[in-house]
């Protein structure tokens, strides 16, 4: 007689599990309450508002065909969505991320609750047309939510290809990206100019450039931010190293170094969505965490950044 061993029965009902959950992680997520309590923020021009934690993809969904690294962002993918969040950041500039991002998106059953934003990374028209197309196939997104002009590269170009795509219908939202302090002077001019839906740029509890002009400049504008490099590509990790984290912390339901670093950024009211990226389920779940419970205020916002330079 064929009998199961308790381990393997236990290890085969473990799969089962798992794999149930995976498949019907799109109809779990209607029900599940932290969905509903997730922070959210309205995208200025419209009535639509996102989750105000996202996620980035660079480096971290560029794993090819590897099936472990896959199945490891396909936790990281799972436990987003569970979570509640939409937004996700690539790039044709990240090698596969578009691709995994959409494949295993589809093998979730989750795109449709995806908000997908990719840029466009190249010069000239065509090649501009052909990259976003390309784009929308590997995010297996028609229409795609946001296309960005990456770092602004051919800006003037991409800009007339955008505004027709948007107007067609091809894309939902346009904006722009860049990822340095010195590229604010042009991101303003652009928010005052060129009626863009969103902008993306670096900021973070130590590099508080983007205060200044940028910021105020969206808010008053009406455009939509996302905000990246919020933990400085990982750096800031190193810097609190062994540190506790301040009692008062609790009072605004901060549990982590990481949810410190975002709930900063995340209290200041121009910003509308964050996008950390991370290769591993726990920082994940760590991340969204800061999209619940209260946000600092003006006065605390000054106590997190002197915790920080008390540390220089
Ligand atoms: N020009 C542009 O358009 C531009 C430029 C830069 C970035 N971006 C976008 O912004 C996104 C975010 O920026 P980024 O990827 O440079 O860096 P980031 O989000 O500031 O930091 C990512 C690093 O933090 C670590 N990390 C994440 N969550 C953590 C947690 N809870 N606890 C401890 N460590 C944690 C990650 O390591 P683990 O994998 O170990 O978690 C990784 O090393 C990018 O992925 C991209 O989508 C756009």
């Amino acid at each position: 007689m064929n009998t199961l061993s308790r381990r393997k029965f236990l290890h085969l009902s473990a799969a089962t599990t798992a794999s149930l959950y995976l498949s019907n992680l799109s109809a779990m997520t209607i029900h599940n309450p932290l969905v509903s309590n997730i922070l959210t923020r309205q995208i200025p021009k419209c009535e639509e508002r996102i989750p105000i934690v996202g996620m980035g993809t660079w480096q971290t969904f560029d794993v090819g065909e590897n099936a472990v690294e896959r199945a490891n962002m396909k936790k990281v993918l799972a436990a987003f969505v569970e979570m509640g969040g939409t937004l996700l950041d690539s790039s044709p500039m990240y090698g596969s991320s578009e691709e995994v991002v959409g494949d295993l998106a589809t093998e979730l059953g989750v795109l449709k609750q995806l908000f997908m934003a990719t840029k466009v990374w190249t010069t000239g028209k065509n090649a501009g047309i052909d990259q976003m197309k390309a784009s929308m196939q590997k995010m297996k997104s028609d229409p795609i939510d946001l296309l960005q002009v990456h770092n602004l590269l051919d800006f003037k170009t991409h800009i007339q290809t955008l505004r027709k795509w948007k107007a067609e219908g091809k894309i939902r939202y346009l904006g722009v990206t860049h990822y340095t302090d010195s590229a604010h002077d042009d991101l303003v001019k652009l928010i005052e100019t060129e009626s863009l839906d969103f902008v993306q740029f670096n900021y973070s509890i130590l590099s508080r450039h983007a205060e200044k002009e940028l910021l105020p400049a969206a808010q008053a504008n009406g455009v939509a931010t996302l905000i990246n490099r919020p933990y400085e590509s990982g750096s800031l990790f190193r810097k609190v190293k062994g540190k506790q984290l301040p009692e008062w912390a609790e009072d605004y339901d901060i549990k982590s170094w990481g949810q410190f670093f975002l709930k900063f950024i995340l209290s200041n009211s121009a910003v509308t969505c964050v996008i950390p990226a991370t290769s591993k389920e726990h920082h994940l779940r760590d991340n969204m965490g800061a999209a619940f419970g209260a946000m600092p205020d003006a006065k605390t916002r000054e106590k997190m950044v002197k915790v920080l330079t008390d540390l220089e």
